[in-house]
């Protein structure tokens, strides 16, 4: 997959994964993490689907109605990527925090819908629900942040707290972060998410 890696300072630091929205690509979420930890290494992808000229992680089929097929084939992509990146870039495999936004935290959402310890924590900013009616690994160990907003029009209220369900029921320790600015991503959430981080992964 196209992407950038950057190695860090800090090598104890977990590896920050940039996961970018819709229409967007792998130089997008770089300068977040300078927020979030200056000296993690940084590997930045950039998703292998067009919309309409626009890279996403995986096909839809409308707005907020995923294409399961494509997600399943896609986060398989994504995991598989991973694996192979901890080889070239010497990367510990077990100490990558994805860091996405929207499209970029469905598909890390769906990392860890299928698989067990895909990833050893994850920053969600304005994720849905990836997939319904399947059983979830077990999460216990997993730290997740999610970044909502009470007034999203994508991802709703009510889905963000289904997330937060999902993922506490199958063992992750989850923090639900709200906000009230739509479906942006905002500095005020990048910098709490950079507190919540700090406290997981550094202390
Ligand atoms: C998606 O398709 O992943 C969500 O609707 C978010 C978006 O990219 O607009």
């Amino acid at each position: 997959m196209k992407h950038i890696f950057r190695k860090g300072t800090d090598l104890a630091a977990p590896t920050l994964l940039l996961l970018h929205g819709t229409g967007g690509d792998e130089n997008d979420l770089v300068p977040l993490a300078q927020l979030i930890h200056p000296g993690a290494s940084v590997l930045s992808v950039r998703g292998n689907v067009l919309e309409n000229g626009m890279p996403r992680f995986f096909r839809r089929l409308a707005e907020g109605v995923f294409d399961e097929e494509d997600l399943v084939y896609r986060t398989e992509e994504l995991h598989e990527f991973l694996d192979q990146a901890a080889v070239q870039y010497q990367l510990d495999r077990e100490n990558i925090v994805a860091v996405g936004y929207s499209n970029g935290a469905n598909i890390a959402g769906s990392l860890l819908f299928h698989y067990s310890n895909p990833l050893r924590g994850a920053i969600l900013y304005h994720p849905m629900v990836p997939r319904r009616g399947i059983p979830l690994p077990d999460m216990s160990g997993l730290s997740v942040f999610i970044g909502a907003g009470t007034n999203d029009p994508i991802c709703s209220p009510l889905e963000s707290e289904e997330l937060k369900q999902l993922l506490a029921s199958a063992g992750a320790d989850v923090t639900l972060h709200w906000e009230s600015n739509g479906h942006q991503l905002t500095r005020m959430e990048v910098e709490t998410s950079a507190q919540w981080f700090a406290k997981q992964f550094s202390e």
